[in-house]
């Protein structure tokens, strides 16, 4: 919805985490660990979104989660008990590290709401419909890993501001042969980053696809998503889909895609998760020699 100021679309406030999926993909490691908690190298997946968020500036996070998931609360909340010891034991550091992931409620604004069964995505976002506060909603899936540039999240959220879209939704380009296992918007025109597009298409066959621009884990979505996906049948997958619910806003509001500037790992994915890790290694000089030691390996198998 427009700012009474016409300065652009209303400030966005909420970034809705939903983190309440099985992670079947990921199984067995997931069978008692949630995918949001998978690490790369030494930090959570759902770490490296509260970041994101946190760059971002948004005032209240959201954590849309599943009762089996307790662990991903206690991770999310200050461990006073742990840093104690941590500072007895001398390690006053990595306590110090430990207080900056965490939340601090005195700053900052977390709710946990529950989906008590995984329905969708799109079902995950509406369970938070009563915790946003006003205006335009942010919602990252922690398993969409995006490193570099900095922040997926502020850098949707500041071309929200100026862009006249209501709803605007991460996007990179792919090859052909990938079009089929993703949503691909259809691109009508170009400013910048920021694409304005006319419709989506879920997983459209190379031929169909009317871009190469594939959606992924990252929205900015105008409030009326929440009228739109209540009453919402299910779609493909037998689950409540987010990108059904944008394709019926279309109607009445307008869509486009930011083009972000880092890269996206498909964390979900066994494949994504081991490139995100390398890349993630690969930044750090304390593995470089780790990297290089192993190269040779590799090669040698080929
Ligand atoms: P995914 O479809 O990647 O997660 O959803 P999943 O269903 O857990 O994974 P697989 O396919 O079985 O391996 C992307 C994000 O949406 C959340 C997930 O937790 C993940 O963070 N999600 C998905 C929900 O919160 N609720 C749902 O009903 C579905």
């Amino acid at each position: 919805m427009p700012d009474p100021d016409n300065t652009g679309f209303a400030q966005v406030r909420t970034a809705i985490f939903p983190v309440a999926g099985m992670g079947t993909r990921f199984l067995p490691a997931t069978k008692a660990t949630p995918k949001e908690l998978l690490p790369v190298l030494d930090r959570p997946l759902i770490q490296f979104a509260i970041d994101e968020a946190r760059a971002a500036g948004v005032e209240r996070m959201i954590f849309v989660s599943h009762p089996d998931k307790g662990a991903i609360e206690r991770y999310v909340r200050a461990d006073e008990d742990l840093c104690a010891t941590l500072r007895e034991r001398g390690k006053h550091k990595l306590a110090a590290e430990l207080d900056d992931h965490a939340i601090d409620p005195s700053q900052e604004d977390v709710r946990f709401v529950m989906q008590p069964e995984p329905l969708g995505l799109g079902h995950a976002v509406l369970c938070a419909a009563e915790d946003a506060l006003p205006g335009p909603v942010a919602v990252i899936l922690p398993d969409d890993l995006i490193l570099g540039g900095r922040g997926a999240l502020a850098e949707m959220i500041e071309a929200y501001s100026f862009m006249n879209r209501a709803h605007l939704v991460a996007t990179m380009e792919v090859a052909d042969e990938d079009v089929s296992k993703y949503g691909i918007l259809s691109v009508t025109g170009r400013n910048g980053p920021v694409l304005m597009a006319d419709g989506m298409v879920e997983k459209p066959a190379p031929e169909d696809a009317p871009s190469r621009q594939a959606v992924v884990g990252r929205y900015v979505l105008d409030a009326s998503i929440f009228d739109d996906l209540r009453g919402l049948p299910p779609g493909a997958g037998g689950e409540i889909q987010l990108t059904d619910a944008i394709a019926k806003g279309l109607e009445r509001v307008t869509l486009g895609g930011f083009r972000f500037s880092g890269q996206r790992y498909d964390c979900g994915s066994k494949p994504g998760m081991l490139q995100a890790t390398l890349a993630y290694a690969a930044g750090q000089e304390e593995y470089r020699d780790v990297l290089n030691a192993f190269q040779p390996t590799l090669l040698a198998a080929e």
